[in-house]
């Protein structure tokens, strides 16, 4: 191991390091976390430090290129009383929600402020421009850095004589130690003895393993255990963190013969650093028998490639467990509605319009990625830990697939950095409670940004066609919506998805006639999940592109068309019925 001398908060240290490690582990072994991984590249800025007084990531610094150099983290200054001015002003402005990014933030004002005592807005803008925030909309982390440096004043509101808390600024109860930095989040957890799981990830939108030989993989020195498909039993589940029994289809597996999508898991790898266990991933050699994908859902509704053609997995509880619309024809989930006559309305109307619009695939990108931490504790129950936002579905879940009773698992979820719907997910941890359960071991699996996108879950992808009628008066008479929902390779809340999107989409215009066809369809694309509004931001972007559109062709105001239509309060919304 190579040494490196560096000043750590002030004070000297001698740190040994291999050539490759960058500094970020370093810094948070030495009990340093407030600076937190937010992406491989840097791109976050969750992991910025001061090195020789200027803000840089840690993340993308070798550990050997800060030999000899200063580093400063919030650890160093946060009792200084100018910086638990701007931690409190940033309190009050309401700038600190999930508090993943706030040290980040903080350190690049501290580095400004090191070289400039009153910047300009256009200075502070510059300066905090690295560090991203997924949960604030910036307005009000830049409003406290303004307020810091004297350039607004602090907000006030007019204190209420009735309530109590309404119509008064409060500070979160949880606020004071984001801010500062301690040790809150998943990773936050220092454990003796970690071991680092890596997920094998399939090249292949959809491929099927011939043949995998983990033998060079189990043979580098620090792999604790190498896992594939033989290894585990094929039990299906979804992954979707809903109430049980869940209304997404059992599609999933922890590992597969078959790979459905570019991400997928090939194999598991358990080693003593997230490295040995990433170069032992690149040690498996896999033959993949690389199948015909489809991407498309007009192409996947066809149903000539198919993603789930396999038998289906033995089960005791197989009765209790929601199964794929038709697998044979591709199809996740269907629904169906007609409220009136759709066809009537449609004939007695004066204007009839139909257009068509497709929404595209997002990820949530929460500044902290999918974490998990497994270990057993004194009384040998599995305890997992992670960024989640359903610890007890992880429970009845990891239970199930792993044959242990509920009472033996202890899952907790501490502070989260933004979830946004993505982390309504089971997204790693059966893996490393498999790991744990195999060898003992407290285990962490932590996504890269990289990961998260090709093997995480994001907004379902929809096609959606609206046609309507509208009579003289530009009343709605008729509306059909029909969904084409691309769900990708798994089913996670494809069903409940589209139906929001449906309830949402012939709600806010309601007209006595309404139809409504929804098929959730498999493509070789990843995984579509919970996310933000769950549904109804495909529905109400399509339908008020089509309000647009009618209102044009109509020649008509777009707002005066809405206000006519709009639902009104008192009127019966029997679609969501
Ligand atoms: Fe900035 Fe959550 S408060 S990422």
């Amino acid at each position: 191991m190579k040494g490196i001398d560096i000043t750590l908060n002030g004070h000297q240290l001698s740190i040994d390091t291999g050539p490759e490690r960058n500094l970020l582990d370093i810094l948070r072994e030495a009990g340093c976390a407030s600076v937190k991984f937010s992406d491989e590249h840097g791109q976050g800025g969750a992991d910025l430090i001061l090195l020789d007084g200027h803000p840089v990531s840690a993340v993308t610094l070798y550990a050997r290129d800060a030999d000899g150099r200063s580093i400063e983290t919030l650890e160093g200054f946060r009792h200084r009383p100018d910086m638990r001015r701007l931690m409190d002003i940033f309190l009050r402005e309401g700038a600190v929600q999930c508090g993943y990014c706030t040290p980040g933030m903080l350190i690049a004002l501290e580095g400004l402020r090191r070289r400039q005592q009153k910047p300009s807005v256009e200075e502070i803008d510059e300066a905090m421009a690295p560090v991203l925030c997924r949960c604030t909309g910036y307005v009000k982390t830049l409003r406290a850095a303004y307020v810091f440096f004297g350039l607004e004043a602090p907000r006030k509101t007019e204190a209420s004589q009735k309530h109590r808390v309404l119509g008064h600024d409060t500070l979160r109860v949880d606020g004071r130690s984001l801010v500062e930095g301690r040790p809150v989040f998943t990773e936050d957890r220092a454990m003796d003895k970690l071991s680092h799981l890596k997920i094998l990830k399939s090249p292949l939108p959809h491929a099927r393993i011939r043949e995998i030989d983990t033998g060079k993989a189990r043979a580098l020195e620090g792999v604790i255990d190498v896992i594939t498909w033989k290894d585990v039993p094929r039990r299906a589940f979804t992954s979707a963190g809903q109430g049980y029994p869940e209304p997404s289809p059992y599609d999933t597996f922890i590992l597969d013969q078959k790979l459905r999508h570019v991400g997928d898991r090939v194999a598991l790898v358990l080693a003593e650093s997230a490295a040995i266990a990433e170069r032992a991933c690149e040690l498996i050699e896999v033959s993949y028998e690389a199948l015909p994908f489809v991407i498309d859902e007009r192409e996947a509704a066809e149903g000539k490639i198919l993603l789930h053609d396999g038998p289906r997995p033995e089960d005791p509880r197989a009765h209790e467990l929601f199964w794929p619309a038709d697998p044979s024809k591709n199809l996740a989930a269907e629904t169906e509605l007609e409220i009136g006559d759709f066809e009537k309305g449609l004939e007695a109307s004066e204007h009839v319009f139909e257009w068509e619009y497709r929404s595209h695939q997002v990820q949530p990108a929460s500044i902290e990625p999918p974490v998990v931490t497994t270990w057993l504790d004194a009384d040998g129950r599995l305890n997992i830990e992670s960024a989640t936002q359903v610890p007890f579905h992880v429970r009845r879940v990891v239970g199930r697939l792993l044959d242990m009773p509920v009472s033996q698992i202890r899952a907790r979820k501490p502070r989260i950095g933004g979830g946004f719907g993505g982390k309504q997910e089971i997204l790693g941890e059966e893996l490393c409670a498999l790991a744990t359960q195999r060898t003992g071991r407290a285990v962490r699996l932590r996504y890269t940004r990289e990961e998260e996108f090709i093997a995480a879950r994001g907004r379902h992808p929809q096609r959606i066609r609206f046609r309507a009628g509208f009579d003289k008066t530009h009343k709605l008479q008729a509306l059909e919506m029909d969904i084409l929902e691309n769900t990708g390779a798994n089913g996670a809340h494809a069903l409940t998805v589209m139906s929001v999107s449906a309830q949402k989409g012939l709600s806010l215009y309601p007209a006595k006639n309404l139809r409504h066809r929804g098929r959730a369809v498999y493509s070789n694309m990843v995984p579509g999940g919970a996310y933000r509004g769950y549904g109804a931001p495909q529905a109400f972007w399509a339908l008020e592109s089509f309000m647009d559109e009618v209102a044009g062709e109509l020649g008509v105001d777009p707002i005066e068309l809405r206000l006519k239509n709009v639902v009104r309060v008192g009127e019966p919304l029997e679609v969501l019925e």
